[in-house]
């Protein structure tokens, strides 16, 4: 098969890696790609919105399956795209359409979803501009802290948690007034604040049936010890420990399965990824948002850990094959560090030449926000490298990460120290 991957994340790359290693597999392009998915696929310079010139990339190069990254195009509505357009129908694709893609394209509509069929989530209510008075009545008999959410998407930052009822009225009025983050906020979701310890499951559906793939625990701020600002994700360990055999059956029964059923009962044909980030509290699974997509890093520490033809699977979920189908896990721990640019998720500068990258070491690299020059690979973004390492145990694998992540260098490196340790004394 010929792939064609849209991206330009670690995430990416990890999919590349991973699907390099099946038999399925022929040529892999990625849109547009980074200097690591260059060494083990063919980049390609479209943009990942730039549908008119992905479809004309497919026919030109005989594309069999379209795996989409980001949530970005999904939502835009690639798949319907496809479909509609005669040529390209019949070419395979990762990734639901516009309306399967609301899931996490609008916080209301997966509330009211999960609502329809009975999901265990936070209780929430949606505002807009028009009924501000009435956000600030209800504010005030809630119990702090309290959780605002833009409904749109806005690059992980929508979520302000308050912790007094008037810092909750005018982060609100920020955001519905002043647009804080533009249309996006536009409608505002006050929810109640769950109190817990998150982990990200990631099903695989081609609509009817599914496969659970590994789980992971992502860490979000930029500082040890969860501290600072919010990040894309600053390292992932798979698995993780306090998600036990019967806590991820009570997911299955409770999450995934009214999830796809409610899906397929509303006429929406979802063939894709569903990423559920599920807060565990007190031993129950509440549901804290989906996504339609794989995560990013999480990706980097699940996919060394699924044993299956990658492609098979994937190529099962799109075509609508998946019946049958059993994911293989390796039992191996795996721990993802991000490395960053100093500033990030500030401002942050770019070209930075990157050293290190060609030893020989046990970890696997992937790349994020990098690009070649000449013979260099230059930073080019805030997370500009992911590094996975695996072991018998968390202990092995944080140790074979961090060995590696010492013999890379730039001008204003970054990395937390501390992935995986809260879960190495953890008591649930
Ligand atoms: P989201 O963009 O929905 O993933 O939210 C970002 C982060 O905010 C989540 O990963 C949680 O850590 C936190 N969060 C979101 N909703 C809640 C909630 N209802 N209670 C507590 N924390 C939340
Ligand atoms: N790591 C969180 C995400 O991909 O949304």
């Amino acid at each position: 098969m010929n792939i064609l991957v849209i991206g330009n994340g670690g995430r990416e790359h990890a999919l590349c890696w991973k699907m390099r290693q099946s038999s399925l597999c022929d040529q892999i392009f990625v849109a547009p790609g980074n200097a690591g998915t260059s060494l083990i696929a063919e980049n390609v310079p479209i943009g990942i919105n730039d549908f008119d010139a992905l479809g004309k990339f497919c026919l030109e190069k005989d594309v069999d399956l379209v795996v989409v990254g980001p949530e970005g195009p999904l939502v835009n509505g690639i798949r319907d795209f496809f479909e509609q357009n005669a040529l390209l129908k019949n070419i395979l694709m990762v990734g639901p359409g516009k309306i399967g893609a609301q899931l996490e394209g609008s916080k209301d509509f997966s509330k009211q979803f999960m609502i329809r069929h009975h999901v265990p989530t936070a209780k929430a209510r949606t505002f807009n501009a028009s009924n501000l008075t009435e956000a600030f009545d209800y504010i005030s008999t809630c119990k702090p802290p309290i959780v605002l959410k833009a409904d749109g998407l806005a690059a992980g930052k929508g979520v302000i948690i308050s912790l007094s009822q008037g810092e909750a009225k005018a982060v609100i009025k920020e955001m519905l007034v002043n647009k804080k983050f533009g249309e996006a906020s536009s409608k505002v979701l006050i929810e109640e604040f769950l109190n817990g310890i998150e982990v990200s499951v990631f099903v695989l559906t081609d609509g009817k049936d599914y496969v659970i793939l590994p789980e992971a625990k992502d860490y979000k701020r930029i500082g040890e010890g969860d501290l600072g600002l919010n990040t894309g994700g600053m390292g992932a360990v798979s698995p993780v420990s306090f998600a036990t055999p019967s806590f991820m059956k009570k997911i299955e029964e409770r999450v995934v399965k009214p999830t796809i059923e409610g899906l397929i009962q509303e006429g929406i044909d979802y063939k894709g990824f569903i990423f559920v980030g599920i807060m565990n509290v007190g031993g129950e699974p509440f549901v804290i948002e989906y996504n339609a997509r794989m995560g990013d890093p999480e990706t980097q520490a699940v996919m060394p850990r699924i044993k299956n033809d990658f492609v098979d699977l994937l190529a099962a979920a799109a075509k609508g094959d998946l019946k049958g189908k059993q994911v293989e896990i390796d039992a191996h721990h795996a721990v993802t560090v991000a490395l960053v640019s100093g500033g990030y998720p500030g401002e942050y500068k770019t070209g930075k030449s990157i050293v290190g990258l060609e030893k020989d070491v046990d970890a696997l690299i992937f790349h994020a926000g990098t690009k070649k020059q000449n013979n260099n690979v230059l930073t080019d973004g805030g997370r500009v490298l992911a590094i996975t390492g695996k072991g018998n145990s968390l202990e092995e694998a944080r140790a074979q990460v961090y060995e590696t992540a010492a013999q890379v260098y730039w001008d204003g490196l970054y990395y937390r120290k501390d992935i995986g340790q809260d879960l190495m004394n953890y008591k649930g």
